[in-house]
């Protein structure tokens, strides 16, 4: 089982689109094993975007990931990162085909809604900043995962 890091990002969560987001993860069958709505500060938001440190866009995309409330989910599943990937869609929405989530409610690549672990290795990195053990329930049964998982 793979674990990702979502972000459903505040102009997600401006638009009132948090439910419909989290539904269309629930229904591919990932399974949430933590989620909890927060104001990311910005030293998280520095840590989680690293990686593009150096890039123009950094310095707004912090000021957006920052700028509103985001709620984050840990999720869990067979090929959960691919698999999430693909439901949210291309990181240019106006690209991104429809159907996913970047496709059906987006058009710019600095308002694409949501964030998706791009590793399996950087899931469990991301999870780890914005969890704590205590927040994560890792073991719990899932009643239709013998439906779900094979
Ligand atoms: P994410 O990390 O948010 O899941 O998105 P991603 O993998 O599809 O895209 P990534 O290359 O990791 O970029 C991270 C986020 O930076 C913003 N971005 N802006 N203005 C630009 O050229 C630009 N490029 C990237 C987007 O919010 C993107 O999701
Ligand atoms: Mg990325």
């Amino acid at each position: 089982m793979e674990r990702t890091l979502i972000i459903i990002k505040p102009d997600a969560v401006q638009r009132g689109l948090t439910g419909d987001i989290i539904k269309r993860f629930e229904q591919r069958g990932l399974k949430i094993i933590g989620m909890k709505l927060l104001q990311v500060s910005r030293e998280l938001a520095e840590a989680h975007y690293d990686a593009h440190h150096e890039r123009p866009f950094f310095a707004g995309l912090v000021e957006y990931i920052i700028s509103a409330p985001v709620v984050v989910m840990a999720l869990e599943g067979s090929d959960a990162i691919a698999a999430a990937r693909a439901s949210i869609g291309a990181t240019k929405p106006s690209e991104a085909a429809a159907g996913t989530i970047r496709g059906d409610y987006g058009l710019e690549i600095g308002r694409n809604l949501v964030h998706g672990s791009d590793s399996v290795e950087n899931g469990e990195i991301e999870i780890a900043n914005f969890f704590s053990e205590a927040e994560l329930c890792g073991g719990w049964q899932r009643d239709v995962d013998g439906w779900v998982f094979e």
